[in-house]
Protein backbone atom coordinates (compact mmCIF):
# COMPACT_ATOMS: atom_id res chain seq x y z
CA UNK A 1 0.00 0.00 0.00
CA UNK A 2 1.33 3.68 -1.29
CA UNK A 3 1.72 6.12 1.95
CA UNK A 4 -0.21 9.31 1.44
CA UNK A 5 2.17 12.27 0.45
CA UNK A 6 0.46 14.92 3.13
CA UNK A 7 0.64 14.33 6.89
CA UNK A 8 -1.42 17.51 7.85
CA UNK A 9 -2.24 20.76 6.88
CA UNK A 10 -2.78 24.07 8.51
CA UNK A 11 -4.09 27.36 8.15
CA UNK A 12 -1.29 27.86 5.75
CA UNK A 13 1.19 25.30 6.04
CA UNK A 14 0.87 21.75 4.74
CA UNK A 15 3.23 19.51 6.47
CA UNK A 16 4.83 16.01 3.92
CA UNK A 17 7.02 12.88 4.34
CA UNK A 18 10.13 13.84 2.70
CA UNK A 19 10.98 12.69 -0.27
CA UNK A 20 13.71 13.10 -3.50
CA UNK A 21 11.40 16.39 -4.70
CA UNK A 22 12.42 17.81 -1.18
CA UNK A 23 16.74 16.98 -1.20
CA UNK A 24 17.84 20.35 -2.89
CA UNK A 25 15.85 22.58 -0.65
CA UNK A 26 16.68 20.47 2.11
CA UNK A 27 20.52 20.28 1.70
CA UNK A 28 20.18 24.09 1.14
CA UNK A 29 18.63 24.64 4.96
CA UNK A 30 21.03 22.15 6.33
CA UNK A 31 23.82 24.13 4.90
CA UNK A 32 22.52 27.49 5.81
CA UNK A 33 24.70 28.82 8.95
CA UNK A 34 21.94 30.98 10.99
CA UNK A 35 19.31 28.70 10.86
CA UNK A 36 22.57 25.92 12.40
CA UNK A 37 23.85 28.42 14.74
CA UNK A 38 22.58 26.40 17.77
CA UNK A 39 23.54 23.34 16.11
CA UNK A 40 27.31 22.06 16.38
CA UNK A 41 27.63 22.55 12.76
CA UNK A 42 26.01 23.12 9.13
CA UNK A 43 26.02 19.92 7.13
CA UNK A 44 28.12 19.39 3.87
CA UNK A 45 26.26 17.29 1.10
CA UNK A 46 27.52 14.13 2.02
CA UNK A 47 26.21 14.45 5.93
CA UNK A 48 22.91 16.15 4.22
CA UNK A 49 22.69 12.85 2.49
CA UNK A 50 22.88 10.73 5.52
CA UNK A 51 20.87 13.11 7.55
CA UNK A 52 18.06 13.05 4.51
CA UNK A 53 18.77 8.68 4.91
CA UNK A 54 17.69 9.37 8.66
CA UNK A 55 14.60 10.91 8.23
CA UNK A 56 13.44 8.34 5.86
CA UNK A 57 14.71 5.14 8.14
CA UNK A 58 13.10 7.14 11.44
CA UNK A 59 9.65 7.32 9.19
CA UNK A 60 9.87 3.55 8.06
CA UNK A 61 10.67 2.51 11.65
CA UNK A 62 8.89 4.67 14.00
CA UNK A 63 5.74 6.08 11.11
CA UNK A 64 6.88 9.49 12.33
CA UNK A 65 9.73 11.66 11.49
CA UNK A 66 11.02 14.98 10.06
CA UNK A 67 8.77 16.10 7.83
CA UNK A 68 8.53 19.15 4.90
CA UNK A 69 7.03 21.93 5.86
CA UNK A 70 5.20 23.45 2.78
CA UNK A 71 3.53 27.50 2.13
CA UNK A 72 -0.07 26.51 0.93
CA UNK A 73 -0.26 29.75 -0.92
CA UNK A 74 2.79 28.97 -3.39
CA UNK A 75 4.05 25.45 -1.82
CA UNK A 76 7.52 26.72 -1.30
CA UNK A 77 9.53 24.34 0.65
CA UNK A 78 10.46 26.69 4.14
CA UNK A 79 11.95 23.99 6.57
CA UNK A 80 11.30 20.79 8.53
CA UNK A 81 9.44 20.09 11.12
CA UNK A 82 8.35 16.92 13.02
CA UNK A 83 7.85 14.30 15.40
CA UNK A 84 11.27 12.44 16.76
CA UNK A 85 11.48 9.15 18.86
CA UNK A 86 14.04 10.59 21.04
CA UNK A 87 15.54 8.95 24.82
CA UNK A 88 16.41 11.03 27.28
CA UNK A 89 17.68 10.08 30.59
CA UNK A 90 16.44 6.30 29.76
CA UNK A 91 12.58 7.15 28.71
CA UNK A 92 11.49 6.80 25.69
CA UNK A 93 9.95 10.62 24.50
CA UNK A 94 8.57 12.02 21.32
CA UNK A 95 10.02 15.48 20.50
CA UNK A 96 8.94 17.90 17.81
CA UNK A 97 11.30 19.67 16.47
CA UNK A 98 11.49 22.48 13.77
CA UNK A 99 13.73 24.35 11.36
CA UNK A 100 13.05 26.59 8.90
CA UNK A 101 14.44 28.81 6.27
CA UNK A 102 15.70 32.27 7.85
CA UNK A 103 13.73 33.81 4.91
CA UNK A 104 10.49 32.43 6.58
CA UNK A 105 11.30 33.27 9.97
CA UNK A 106 8.94 35.73 11.73
CA UNK A 107 5.57 34.80 10.12
CA UNK A 108 4.84 32.42 12.97
CA UNK A 109 5.25 29.24 10.57
CA UNK A 110 7.26 27.72 13.18
CA UNK A 111 4.45 28.04 15.79
CA UNK A 112 2.05 26.94 12.80
CA UNK A 113 4.13 23.80 11.97
CA UNK A 114 4.70 22.79 15.61
CA UNK A 115 1.13 22.82 16.86
CA UNK A 116 -0.20 20.92 13.68
CA UNK A 117 2.81 17.91 14.78
CA UNK A 118 1.60 18.60 18.73
CA UNK A 119 -1.96 18.00 17.60
CA UNK A 120 -1.34 15.02 15.24
CA UNK A 121 0.65 13.79 17.84
CA UNK A 122 -2.07 13.93 20.10
CA UNK A 123 -5.09 12.55 17.78
CA UNK A 124 -3.46 10.19 15.51
CA UNK A 125 -0.55 9.17 17.87
CA UNK A 126 -2.52 9.16 20.90
CA UNK A 127 0.86 10.24 22.92
CA UNK A 128 0.35 11.24 26.20
CA UNK A 129 3.11 14.51 26.61
CA UNK A 130 5.66 15.66 24.01
CA UNK A 131 8.99 17.43 24.48
CA UNK A 132 11.44 19.73 23.14
CA UNK A 133 15.20 19.81 23.61
CA UNK A 134 16.03 23.20 23.08
CA UNK A 135 19.60 24.41 24.41
CA UNK A 136 18.61 27.28 26.79
CA UNK A 137 20.67 29.75 24.87
CA UNK A 138 18.03 29.68 21.82
CA UNK A 139 15.07 32.16 22.87
CA UNK A 140 13.33 31.96 19.37
CA UNK A 141 12.74 28.28 19.98
CA UNK A 142 11.96 28.53 23.69
CA UNK A 143 9.28 30.96 22.80
CA UNK A 144 7.48 29.02 20.09
CA UNK A 145 7.58 26.09 22.58
CA UNK A 146 5.58 28.14 25.25
CA UNK A 147 3.10 29.79 22.31
CA UNK A 148 2.54 25.75 22.29
CA UNK A 149 1.95 25.66 25.76
CA UNK A 150 4.98 23.56 26.76
CA UNK A 151 6.73 24.81 29.67
CA UNK A 152 10.34 23.82 31.39
CA UNK A 153 10.97 20.86 32.79
CA UNK A 154 14.54 20.25 33.73
CA UNK A 155 17.77 20.13 32.13
CA UNK A 156 19.26 16.99 30.20
CA UNK A 157 22.21 16.34 28.02
CA UNK A 158 21.51 15.66 24.46
CA UNK A 159 23.76 14.72 21.93
CA UNK A 160 27.02 16.25 24.24
CA UNK A 161 25.32 19.15 25.08
CA UNK A 162 23.28 20.43 27.68
CA UNK A 163 19.37 21.17 27.01
CA UNK A 164 16.25 22.64 28.17
CA UNK A 165 13.54 19.62 28.43
CA UNK A 166 10.43 21.86 27.79
CA UNK A 167 7.38 19.56 28.08
CA UNK A 168 3.19 19.53 27.12
CA UNK A 169 0.96 16.87 28.66
CA UNK A 170 -1.46 15.98 26.35
CA UNK A 171 -4.95 14.59 26.23
C1 LIG B 1 12.78 28.52 15.93
C2 LIG B 1 12.15 28.91 14.59
C3 LIG B 1 11.51 27.68 13.93
C4 LIG B 1 11.08 29.97 14.84
O1 LIG B 1 10.45 30.28 13.59
P1 LIG B 1 9.38 31.47 13.43
O2 LIG B 1 8.36 31.02 12.46
O3 LIG B 1 10.09 32.73 13.12
O4 LIG B 1 8.78 31.58 14.92
P2 LIG B 1 7.37 32.01 15.47
O5 LIG B 1 6.31 31.07 15.07
O6 LIG B 1 7.61 32.20 16.94
O7 LIG B 1 7.08 33.41 14.81
C5 LIG B 1 7.94 34.49 15.10
C6 LIG B 1 7.20 35.82 15.06
O8 LIG B 1 6.47 35.97 13.87
C7 LIG B 1 5.55 37.06 14.10
N1 LIG B 1 4.35 36.89 13.25
C8 LIG B 1 4.15 37.59 12.11
N2 LIG B 1 3.01 37.19 11.54
C9 LIG B 1 2.46 36.28 12.35
C10 LIG B 1 1.27 35.54 12.29
N3 LIG B 1 0.41 35.64 11.24
N4 LIG B 1 0.99 34.66 13.27
C11 LIG B 1 1.82 34.52 14.31
N5 LIG B 1 2.98 35.21 14.45
C12 LIG B 1 3.31 36.08 13.45
C13 LIG B 1 5.27 37.09 15.59
O9 LIG B 1 5.65 38.35 16.05
C14 LIG B 1 6.17 36.01 16.15
O10 LIG B 1 6.89 36.37 17.30
P3 LIG B 1 6.22 36.61 18.76
O11 LIG B 1 4.95 35.81 18.83
O12 LIG B 1 7.27 36.08 19.66
O13 LIG B 1 6.03 38.06 18.85
C15 LIG B 1 13.22 29.51 13.64
O14 LIG B 1 13.80 30.64 14.25
C16 LIG B 1 14.33 28.52 13.28
O15 LIG B 1 14.18 27.70 12.36
N6 LIG B 1 15.47 28.60 14.00
C17 LIG B 1 16.66 27.80 13.66
C18 LIG B 1 16.50 26.33 13.93
C19 LIG B 1 16.27 26.04 15.41
O16 LIG B 1 16.96 26.63 16.25
N7 LIG B 1 15.33 25.14 15.69
C20 LIG B 1 14.98 24.77 17.03
C21 LIG B 1 15.94 23.80 17.61
S1 LIG B 1 15.53 23.43 19.31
Amino acid sequence: MKMSKIILETKRLRLERIGFEHKTALYELLANPKVHQFFPKVLDRNEAREFFEKIQDRDRTDGHSFWAVILKSDLSFIGICGLLSQTIDGNKEIEVGYRLSDKYWNHGYGTEAASGCIQYASDTLSVTSIISLIQSVNKLSIRVAEKNGLTFEKETMFQGLPHLVYRLYLN
